[in-house]
Protein backbone atom coordinates (compact mmCIF):
# COMPACT_ATOMS: atom_id res chain seq x y z
CA UNK A 1 0.00 0.00 0.00
CA UNK A 2 1.47 3.86 -0.89
CA UNK A 3 2.06 5.77 2.21
CA UNK A 4 2.19 9.09 2.89
CA UNK A 5 4.81 10.16 5.17
CA UNK A 6 5.21 12.45 8.25
CA UNK A 7 7.84 14.82 8.98
CA UNK A 8 10.14 12.38 10.97
CA UNK A 9 9.87 9.55 8.62
CA UNK A 10 6.88 7.86 9.73
CA UNK A 11 4.15 6.40 7.26
CA UNK A 12 0.56 6.91 7.06
CA UNK A 13 -1.42 4.12 4.30
CA UNK A 14 -2.71 6.58 1.93
CA UNK A 15 -5.91 4.49 2.00
CA UNK A 16 -7.98 4.36 5.56
CA UNK A 17 -11.48 2.94 6.40
CA UNK A 18 -14.05 6.19 7.30
CA UNK A 19 -16.13 5.74 10.12
CA UNK A 20 -18.17 8.59 10.14
CA UNK A 21 -21.68 7.45 10.06
CA UNK A 22 -20.59 3.81 10.21
CA UNK A 23 -23.50 2.93 13.15
CA UNK A 24 -22.36 0.91 15.90
CA UNK A 25 -23.83 -1.98 14.95
CA UNK A 26 -22.27 -2.41 11.13
CA UNK A 27 -18.75 -0.77 12.37
CA UNK A 28 -17.60 -3.85 14.22
CA UNK A 29 -17.78 -5.77 11.25
CA UNK A 30 -16.70 -3.29 8.75
CA UNK A 31 -13.53 -2.78 10.61
CA UNK A 32 -12.72 -6.52 10.85
CA UNK A 33 -13.99 -7.21 7.02
CA UNK A 34 -11.76 -4.02 6.88
CA UNK A 35 -8.66 -5.28 8.24
CA UNK A 36 -8.89 -8.43 6.31
CA UNK A 37 -9.01 -6.81 2.54
CA UNK A 38 -5.54 -5.40 3.63
CA UNK A 39 -6.81 -1.64 5.08
CA UNK A 40 -3.99 -0.85 7.70
CA UNK A 41 -5.31 2.71 8.12
CA UNK A 42 -8.90 3.62 10.58
CA UNK A 43 -9.99 6.91 11.00
CA UNK A 44 -12.08 8.03 13.61
CA UNK A 45 -13.48 10.46 15.99
CA UNK A 46 -15.10 10.86 19.31
CA UNK A 47 -18.24 12.58 17.53
CA UNK A 48 -18.96 9.51 15.46
CA UNK A 49 -19.99 7.50 19.07
CA UNK A 50 -18.82 4.44 17.86
CA UNK A 51 -15.12 4.04 18.45
CA UNK A 52 -16.00 2.00 21.28
CA UNK A 53 -17.23 -0.75 19.11
CA UNK A 54 -14.42 0.45 16.88
CA UNK A 55 -12.13 -0.66 19.77
CA UNK A 56 -14.00 -4.12 20.17
CA UNK A 57 -12.84 -5.07 16.69
CA UNK A 58 -9.41 -3.74 17.06
CA UNK A 59 -9.31 -6.09 20.05
CA UNK A 60 -10.64 -9.17 18.25
CA UNK A 61 -8.24 -8.42 15.32
CA UNK A 62 -5.34 -8.55 17.84
CA UNK A 63 -6.46 -11.37 19.77
CA UNK A 64 -6.40 -13.40 16.80
CA UNK A 65 -3.24 -12.47 15.92
CA UNK A 66 -4.87 -10.98 12.38
CA UNK A 67 -2.55 -7.95 13.07
CA UNK A 68 -0.03 -6.45 15.68
CA UNK A 69 -1.11 -3.22 16.89
CA UNK A 70 2.22 -1.51 15.35
CA UNK A 71 1.33 -2.32 12.08
CA UNK A 72 -1.96 -0.58 12.53
CA UNK A 73 -2.62 3.58 11.74
CA UNK A 74 -5.39 4.88 13.67
CA UNK A 75 -6.48 8.62 13.69
CA UNK A 76 -9.09 10.10 16.17
CA UNK A 77 -10.73 13.95 16.68
CA UNK A 78 -10.88 15.77 19.64
CA UNK A 79 -14.18 17.07 20.07
CA UNK A 80 -15.36 20.77 19.81
CA UNK A 81 -16.52 20.40 23.71
CA UNK A 82 -13.06 19.74 24.92
CA UNK A 83 -10.88 22.52 23.84
CA UNK A 84 -9.76 23.78 27.04
CA UNK A 85 -6.02 23.07 27.75
CA UNK A 86 -7.23 20.69 30.66
CA UNK A 87 -10.28 19.49 28.62
CA UNK A 88 -7.65 18.05 26.01
CA UNK A 89 -6.02 15.07 27.32
CA UNK A 90 -8.88 14.03 29.16
CA UNK A 91 -10.73 13.54 26.28
CA UNK A 92 -8.06 11.96 24.44
CA UNK A 93 -7.76 9.40 27.47
CA UNK A 94 -11.14 8.68 26.44
CA UNK A 95 -10.85 7.76 23.50
CA UNK A 96 -7.80 5.36 24.30
CA UNK A 97 -9.95 3.75 26.47
CA UNK A 98 -13.18 3.41 23.70
CA UNK A 99 -10.70 2.34 21.16
CA UNK A 100 -8.92 -0.07 23.97
CA UNK A 101 -5.64 1.48 22.72
CA UNK A 102 -2.47 2.64 24.51
CA UNK A 103 -1.53 5.54 22.15
CA UNK A 104 -2.88 6.89 18.58
CA UNK A 105 -1.18 7.31 15.58
CA UNK A 106 -2.68 10.75 14.76
CA UNK A 107 -4.89 13.17 16.85
CA UNK A 108 -6.51 16.27 15.26
CA UNK A 109 -9.02 18.92 16.63
CA UNK A 110 -12.20 18.35 14.56
CA UNK A 111 -13.40 21.68 13.66
CA UNK A 112 -12.05 25.03 14.68
CA UNK A 113 -14.79 25.78 16.60
CA UNK A 114 -15.38 25.46 20.71
CA UNK A 115 -18.43 24.39 22.97
CA UNK A 116 -18.88 24.46 26.68
CA UNK A 117 -18.02 21.38 28.18
CA UNK A 118 -20.65 18.58 27.48
CA UNK A 119 -22.50 19.98 25.14
CA UNK A 120 -22.46 17.49 21.72
CA UNK A 121 -24.33 20.13 19.58
CA UNK A 122 -24.09 23.58 20.89
CA UNK A 123 -27.47 25.31 19.38
CA UNK A 124 -28.02 28.47 22.53
CA UNK A 125 -25.33 31.06 22.64
CA UNK A 126 -24.26 30.38 26.12
CA UNK A 127 -23.00 26.66 24.91
CA UNK A 128 -20.41 28.00 22.91
CA UNK A 129 -17.10 29.50 23.54
CA UNK A 130 -15.64 32.26 21.51
CA UNK A 131 -11.98 32.34 20.79
CA UNK A 132 -11.40 34.99 23.34
CA UNK A 133 -12.85 32.59 25.60
CA UNK A 134 -10.69 29.54 24.39
CA UNK A 135 -8.16 30.57 21.54
CA UNK A 136 -7.24 27.91 19.18
CA UNK A 137 -3.37 27.96 20.40
CA UNK A 138 -4.59 26.73 23.93
CA UNK A 139 -6.31 23.58 22.70
CA UNK A 140 -3.14 23.31 20.46
CA UNK A 141 -0.88 23.80 23.47
CA UNK A 142 -2.83 20.19 24.72
CA UNK A 143 -2.25 18.83 21.52
CA UNK A 144 1.74 19.18 22.05
CA UNK A 145 1.71 18.15 25.20
CA UNK A 146 -0.57 15.09 24.20
CA UNK A 147 2.56 14.39 21.62
CA UNK A 148 5.61 14.71 23.94
CA UNK A 149 3.89 12.47 26.50
CA UNK A 150 3.19 9.83 24.14
CA UNK A 151 -0.34 9.56 23.47
CA UNK A 152 -0.62 10.38 20.07
CA UNK A 153 2.48 9.69 17.37
CA UNK A 154 1.50 12.41 15.45
CA UNK A 155 -0.80 15.58 15.51
CA UNK A 156 -2.82 17.67 13.39
CA UNK A 157 -5.73 19.94 13.08
CA UNK A 158 -9.19 18.97 10.67
CA UNK A 159 -11.33 21.68 8.97
CA UNK A 160 -8.58 24.42 9.37
CA UNK A 161 -8.27 27.63 6.74
CA UNK A 162 -4.69 28.52 5.96
CA UNK A 163 -5.30 31.82 7.89
CA UNK A 164 -6.10 29.25 11.36
CA UNK A 165 -3.35 27.05 10.25
CA UNK A 166 -0.67 30.54 10.11
CA UNK A 167 -1.76 30.63 13.78
CA UNK A 168 -0.19 27.80 15.34
CA UNK A 169 2.57 27.87 12.78
CA UNK A 170 3.52 31.15 14.07
CA UNK A 171 2.54 31.06 17.73
CA UNK A 172 2.94 27.12 18.28
CA UNK A 173 5.46 24.77 19.35
CA UNK A 174 4.99 21.93 16.56
CA UNK A 175 3.94 22.73 13.67
CA UNK A 176 0.45 21.04 12.55
CA UNK A 177 1.31 17.43 10.87
CA UNK A 178 -1.86 17.19 8.98
CA UNK A 179 -5.29 18.71 7.58
CA UNK A 180 -8.04 17.23 7.50
CA UNK A 181 -10.81 18.57 4.95
CA UNK A 182 -12.98 17.57 2.58
CA UNK A 183 -11.66 17.57 -0.94
CA UNK A 184 -12.82 15.95 -4.29
CA UNK A 185 -13.49 16.68 -7.92
CA UNK A 186 -16.13 19.53 -6.66
CA UNK A 187 -13.74 20.99 -4.04
CA UNK A 188 -10.50 20.59 -5.05
CA UNK A 189 -9.10 22.99 -2.76
CA UNK A 190 -6.13 24.06 -4.93
CA UNK A 191 -5.06 27.54 -3.04
CA UNK A 192 -5.14 25.37 0.72
CA UNK A 193 -3.32 22.46 -0.73
CA UNK A 194 -0.11 24.38 -1.54
CA UNK A 195 -0.44 26.24 1.25
CA UNK A 196 -0.53 22.83 3.41
CA UNK A 197 2.54 21.47 0.73
CA UNK A 198 4.82 24.59 1.28
CA UNK A 199 4.04 23.99 5.47
CA UNK A 200 5.10 20.54 5.15
CA UNK A 201 1.68 19.45 6.03
CA UNK A 202 -0.23 16.48 5.59
CA UNK A 203 -3.38 16.20 3.87
CA UNK A 204 -6.31 13.87 4.12
CA UNK A 205 -9.64 13.71 2.12
CA UNK A 206 -12.60 13.25 4.09
CA UNK A 207 -16.09 12.77 2.50
CA UNK A 208 -14.17 11.54 -1.01
CA UNK A 209 -17.60 9.98 -2.13
CA UNK A 210 -19.74 13.15 -1.64
CA UNK A 211 -21.34 11.45 1.85
CA UNK A 212 -24.62 10.62 0.19
CA UNK A 213 -25.26 8.95 3.82
CA UNK A 214 -25.37 12.18 5.81
CA UNK A 215 -28.53 12.97 7.60
CA UNK A 216 -31.68 14.77 6.13
CA UNK A 217 -30.47 17.48 8.59
CA UNK A 218 -27.72 18.51 6.66
CA UNK A 219 -27.72 17.83 3.65
CA UNK A 220 -29.29 20.19 0.81
CA UNK A 221 -31.75 19.61 -1.49
CA UNK A 222 -30.96 18.58 -5.22
CA UNK A 223 -26.96 18.37 -4.40
CA UNK A 224 -24.98 17.33 -7.42
CA UNK A 225 -23.42 13.77 -7.15
CA UNK A 226 -20.16 12.66 -7.38
CA UNK A 227 -20.62 8.93 -8.10
CA UNK A 228 -23.19 10.06 -11.14
CA UNK A 229 -21.66 12.76 -12.62
CA UNK A 230 -20.68 12.19 -16.27
CA UNK A 231 -16.93 13.00 -16.27
CA UNK A 232 -16.44 10.36 -13.65
CA UNK A 233 -18.13 7.90 -14.94
CA UNK A 234 -16.92 8.44 -18.24
CA UNK A 235 -13.23 7.87 -16.47
CA UNK A 236 -14.60 5.14 -14.57
CA UNK A 237 -15.62 2.35 -17.43
CA UNK A 238 -11.85 3.95 -19.42
CA UNK A 239 -10.08 2.34 -16.86
CA UNK A 240 -12.80 -0.44 -16.36
CA UNK A 241 -13.08 0.70 -12.92
CA UNK A 242 -16.49 2.38 -10.79
CA UNK A 243 -17.01 5.98 -9.99
CA UNK A 244 -15.88 5.19 -6.59
CA UNK A 245 -12.42 3.81 -7.44
CA UNK A 246 -12.05 6.60 -9.69
CA UNK A 247 -12.51 9.42 -6.91
CA UNK A 248 -10.36 7.44 -4.35
CA UNK A 249 -7.39 7.39 -7.04
CA UNK A 250 -7.82 11.62 -7.68
CA UNK A 251 -6.85 11.46 -4.19
CA UNK A 252 -4.11 9.10 -4.32
CA UNK A 253 -3.00 11.01 -7.10
CA UNK A 254 -2.48 14.43 -5.66
CA UNK A 255 -0.45 12.39 -2.78
CA UNK A 256 -2.85 12.89 -0.55
CA UNK A 257 -4.40 10.30 1.81
CA UNK A 258 -8.03 9.94 1.87
CA UNK A 259 -10.88 7.89 3.87
CA UNK A 260 -13.79 6.44 1.91
CA UNK A 261 -16.36 5.27 4.14
CA UNK A 262 -18.08 2.09 3.71
CA UNK A 263 -19.76 -0.94 6.10
CA UNK A 264 -20.39 -3.15 2.98
CA UNK A 265 -18.31 -5.75 2.51
CA UNK A 266 -17.41 -5.92 -1.51
CA UNK A 267 -17.54 -1.74 -1.64
CA UNK A 268 -14.98 -2.17 1.49
CA UNK A 269 -12.60 -4.47 -0.84
CA UNK A 270 -13.40 -2.50 -4.02
CA UNK A 271 -12.29 0.93 -2.26
CA UNK A 272 -8.72 -0.60 -1.68
CA UNK A 273 -8.45 -1.88 -4.80
CA UNK A 274 -8.69 1.87 -6.35
CA UNK A 275 -4.78 1.63 -5.52
CA UNK A 276 -4.06 -0.35 -8.36
CA UNK A 277 -5.49 2.33 -10.91
CA UNK A 278 -3.21 5.02 -11.76
CA UNK A 279 -5.10 7.95 -13.65
CA UNK A 280 -3.21 9.55 -16.63
CA UNK A 281 -2.44 13.60 -17.01
CA UNK A 282 -5.65 13.50 -19.32
CA UNK A 283 -7.62 12.07 -16.60
CA UNK A 284 -6.64 14.47 -13.89
CA UNK A 285 -6.83 17.41 -16.38
CA UNK A 286 -10.67 16.32 -17.21
CA UNK A 287 -11.39 16.33 -13.54
CA UNK A 288 -9.76 19.22 -12.94
CA UNK A 289 -12.38 20.85 -15.55
CA UNK A 290 -15.89 19.19 -14.45
CA UNK A 291 -17.63 22.42 -14.36
CA UNK A 292 -18.87 21.60 -10.20
CA UNK A 293 -18.34 23.32 -7.19
CA UNK A 294 -19.58 21.98 -4.17
CA UNK A 295 -19.25 21.59 -0.17
CA UNK A 296 -21.05 18.69 0.95
CA UNK A 297 -20.05 19.25 4.39
CA UNK A 298 -20.32 23.18 4.84
CA UNK A 299 -20.26 23.44 8.29
CA UNK A 300 -23.19 25.53 8.78
CA UNK A 301 -24.72 23.35 11.59
CA UNK A 302 -21.92 25.60 13.43
CA UNK A 303 -23.15 29.00 12.32
CA UNK A 304 -26.58 29.55 13.11
CA UNK A 305 -28.44 32.40 14.24
CA UNK A 306 -27.13 31.71 18.07
CA UNK A 307 -23.57 31.14 16.79
CA UNK A 308 -20.59 33.37 17.56
CA UNK A 309 -19.36 32.00 14.40
CA UNK A 310 -20.07 32.11 10.94
CA UNK A 311 -19.09 30.60 7.28
CA UNK A 312 -16.77 33.15 6.42
CA UNK A 313 -14.57 32.67 9.81
CA UNK A 314 -14.29 28.91 8.78
CA UNK A 315 -13.70 28.81 5.12
CA UNK A 316 -10.68 29.68 2.48
CA UNK A 317 -11.11 33.70 1.55
P1 LIG B 1 -21.92 2.00 2.25
O1 LIG B 1 -21.36 2.29 3.61
O2 LIG B 1 -23.25 1.32 2.28
O3 LIG B 1 -20.94 1.30 1.34
P2 LIG B 1 -17.99 9.17 1.95
O4 LIG B 1 -16.82 8.27 2.12
O5 LIG B 1 -17.75 10.28 0.96
O6 LIG B 1 -18.50 9.69 3.29
O7 LIG B 1 -19.19 8.33 1.32
C1 LIG B 1 -19.80 7.27 2.02
C2 LIG B 1 -21.02 6.82 1.24
O8 LIG B 1 -20.60 6.20 0.02
C3 LIG B 1 -21.81 5.77 1.98
O9 LIG B 1 -23.19 5.94 1.66
C4 LIG B 1 -21.27 4.46 1.43
O10 LIG B 1 -22.25 3.44 1.54
C5 LIG B 1 -21.04 4.83 -0.01
N1 LIG B 1 -19.98 4.04 -0.66
C6 LIG B 1 -18.82 3.61 -0.12
N2 LIG B 1 -18.08 2.95 -1.02
C7 LIG B 1 -18.79 2.95 -2.17
C8 LIG B 1 -18.56 2.42 -3.46
N3 LIG B 1 -17.45 1.74 -3.76
N4 LIG B 1 -19.52 2.62 -4.41
C9 LIG B 1 -20.66 3.30 -4.12
N5 LIG B 1 -20.92 3.84 -2.92
C10 LIG B 1 -20.00 3.66 -1.95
Amino acid sequence: MKTIKFRNGDEMPIIGLGTWKSKPGEVYQAVLWALEAGYRHIDCAAIYNNEKEVGNALEKAFKDRLIKREELFITSKLWNSNHRLDDVQAALKRTLKDLKLSYLDLYLIHWPVSFKQGVGFAEHREEFYTYSDVPLIQTWEGMEQSKDQGFTRHIGVSNFNSEKLGELISSGRIVPEMNQIELHPFLPQEKLVNFCRSNEILLTAYSPLGSGDRADSIKKPNEPSLLENPTVIEIASAHNASSAQILIAYSIHRGIAVIPKSVNKERIGQNLEASKIHLSEADMEKLSNIGTSYRYVDGSFFTGPMSPYTLDDLWEK
